[in-house]
């Protein structure tokens, strides 16, 4: 007698007709006509059901704040870092805790199980890093938090920001994170790559920078840190998020970078809500993407994700945690309408962070962990195209959110009709 069996699923590699059957919190089958009696059976009459999605790249420190104590006027990269510093002073733990939560519990409902999450280590209080340190015990029945100590104001730039990094890591955050650009000059910049991989080199962690978010072609951090994951053996361990001066470089430049990450064995994080809002201000027209070139660095085989980075912050007024709606406009962005690429854009908010996370157990097959999501879709692809409501959520074997199916009741002339909005084949 299992748990739980899922009848009738589609899966999002194409497999139809499926059924899943879960025993304490692990998947043990999935094959067609699963021969098998189950404490609770349910028919999800061929819908898609996929691992949870994964966001990569997000700032749960920040999250929710929307307006506190102002909102961003110009909507750049620079008055949002300026207007973090402004609402920092101000913050509590109680306010940071509770923002937490409510954000994990839109994402729950919107079957996002994990996130890396940054957190800013300049505040020499670490309130933040307290806070979120917490949050990450009292979700974890739930949600996989990951959290990198990230030195907003620069590793080197701001006062005592290395030794509260350091301070925040031996407290219990997972990785090590950077702001190269964001460094006096490019010579700190890279210096900073190098004394942060050395770090975490030295203590087994792995590092996703911010890296290089800026039209300047010339902001080449990238090629450090690739440099420094190959040399201190950290294949597989290295992220770099945003990227998006590489937008801007000339091809013959990235002729010789993106291999350069390849070989590295270093992964990218695209954001593309952000990115897309943020970058190119500077610009009349044409104005730049501000996206990294997602398409040339999965094609290269570079590990990439897409991330959400921010929700209702002093960055970005909007957001739901819905890692479709991300995973739809880094499409739209990056220009990915074929059929494998929309594939792709929806491996990036699912199997690829969930590699760059390391997480463990991650996936449909015997053995993983019973954590999945029943999508109101066919495909993947419909998936994105509908930001498909989210029928079910599980973890661990058990249902933990609900959301009814999405429908309409047209009434025109001559006709009525239930609309649901897939075109049936
Ligand atoms: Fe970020």
């Amino acid at each position: 007698m299992l748990d739980l069996i899922l009848r009738n699923c589609t899966l999002a590699d194409g497999r139809t007709g499926i059924d899943i059957g879960i025993e304490a919190g692990r998947i043990i089958a999935v094959t067609p006509h699963l021969a098998a009696t189950a404490d609770s059976i349910i028919d999800v009459e061929g819908q898609l059901v996929t691992a949870p999605f994964v966001d990569a790249h997000f700032h749960m420190d920040s999250t929710l704040s929307y307006g506190l104590p102002r909102v961003n006027e110009s909507g750049t990269l620079l008055e949002g870092i300026a207007l973090w510093g402004e609402l920092k002073p101000l913050l509590t733990q109680e306010m940071l805790v509770e923002r937490a939560l409510a954000y994990c519990d839109w994402a729950v409902a919107k079957g996002l199980l994990a996130i890396r999450s940054h957190v800013d280590v300049c505040d020499p209080r670490l309130l933040a890093v307290e806070a979120l340190l917490y949050v990450r015990e009292k979700v974890k029945p739930y949600l996989d938090l990951q959290l990198v100590a990230f030195p907003q104001d620069g590793v080197l730039r701001a006062p005592g920001a290395l030794a509260n990094l350091i301070r925040a890591l031996d407290m219990g955050v997972d990785v090590v994170g950077g702001i190269p650009h964001f460094e006096r000059t490019m010579s700190e910049g890279a210096e900073s790559v190098r004394i942060l991989c050395e770090l975490a080199a030295a203590r087994g962690l792995r590092v996703d920078m911010h890296c290089d978010e800026s039209d300047d072609p010339m902001s080449r951090h990238i090629e450090t840190l690739a440099l420094h994951a190959q040399r201190l053996g950290l294949q597989g361990r290295v992220t770099g998020s945003h990227l998006t001066s590489m937008h801007s470089m000339d091809n013959y430049y990235v002729s010789k970078l993106i291999p350069l990450i390849r070989e590295a064995g270093v992964a990218a994080i695209a954001n593309p809500l952000i990115n897309i809002t943020l970058q190119g201000r500077h610009d009349t027209y044409p104005k730049r993407r501000g996206m990294t070139r997602v398409p040339e660095l999965m094609a290269a085989g570079v590990t990439v994700a897409f991330g959400h980075d921010c929700v209702m912050d002093p960055w970005y007024p909007l957001g739901s945690a819905d890692m479709l709606e991300v995973a739809q406009m880094g499409l739209h962005v990056a220009q990915m309408t074929g059929q494998d690429a929309m594939r792709a854009c929806f491996n990036a908010v699912t199997t690829a962070p969930a590699t760059i996370l390391g997480l463990e157990g991650y996936g449909i097959a015997v053995g993983c962990k019973a954590d999945m999501v029943v999508l109101q879709a066919r495909d993947c692809v419909e998936a994105i195209r509908l930001r498909a409501t989210r029928l079910m959520v599980i973890r661990a074997g058990k249902v933990i959110s609900l959301t009814p199916a999405a429908t309409a009741m047209v009434d025109l002339p001559g006709r009525s009709s239930k609309v649901d909005w897939m075109v049936r084949r």
